[in-house]
């Protein structure tokens, strides 16, 4: 006798969120994190993306899950490497004609260029010279460290990024 499915398997065969014909599955996003990623894609209240999400979905590996589906979209490489420094384990699905036709992780850069503003009122980037802000990704997710005034950012990452 086959028994009850779990709430993994429900979010699984797509009964929770359904599976999409075209576009990008963000998968294994970390718990709770799917606004913040919607937030580095730039969708707001008034966008007009066809999207899904589910968050705190349980997750085998991970505990809780969250996922953001969205169709006719792939993402760019800095979008990708953004979702990589708030959800080092996210997967990112491209789904072609019903069919994953590929996926990979994201890999958390070495070097952010423009996408994080610096907390130093007075450092460089934040002046109107002509220059992105440049921070070096620090080991163990201990933060980021701007290369023109050495701040460190440490925490509540997502709020700083521009
Ligand atoms: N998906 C979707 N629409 C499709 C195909 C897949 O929304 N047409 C979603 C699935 O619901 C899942 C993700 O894309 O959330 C990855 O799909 P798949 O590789 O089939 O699932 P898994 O094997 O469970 O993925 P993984 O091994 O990465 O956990």
């Amino acid at each position: 006798m086959r028994s009850s499915p779990t709430p993994e398997d429900v979010a699984k065969e797509g009964l929770l969120i359904s599976r999409i014909k075209n576009g990008t599955v963000i998968d294994h996003i970390n718990g709770g994190e799917a606004l913040n990623v919607m937030k580095i894609l730039g969708i707001t209240g008034s966008t007009t993306e066809s999207l899904s999400i589910a968050t705190n979905v349980p997750s085998r590996n991970m505990g809780k899950k969250d996922i953001v589906k969205l169709s006719n979209r792939e993402l760019s490489k800095t979008e990708v490497d953004r979702i990589a420094l708030i959800s080092p384990k996210a997967t990112i699905n491209i789904v072609r004609n019903f069919k994953v036709c590929e996926k990979k992780g994201v890999e958390i850069p070495i070097l952010i260029e423009g996408s994080v503003r610096c907390p130093n009122p007075g450092c460089i980037s934040n002046t109107n010279e002509p220059i992105k802000s440049r921070f070096a990704v620090l080991p163990e997710g201990k933060g980021l460290r701007c290369l023109y005034c050495e701040s460190v950012i440490k925490k509540d990452l997502t709020s700083h990024i521009i």
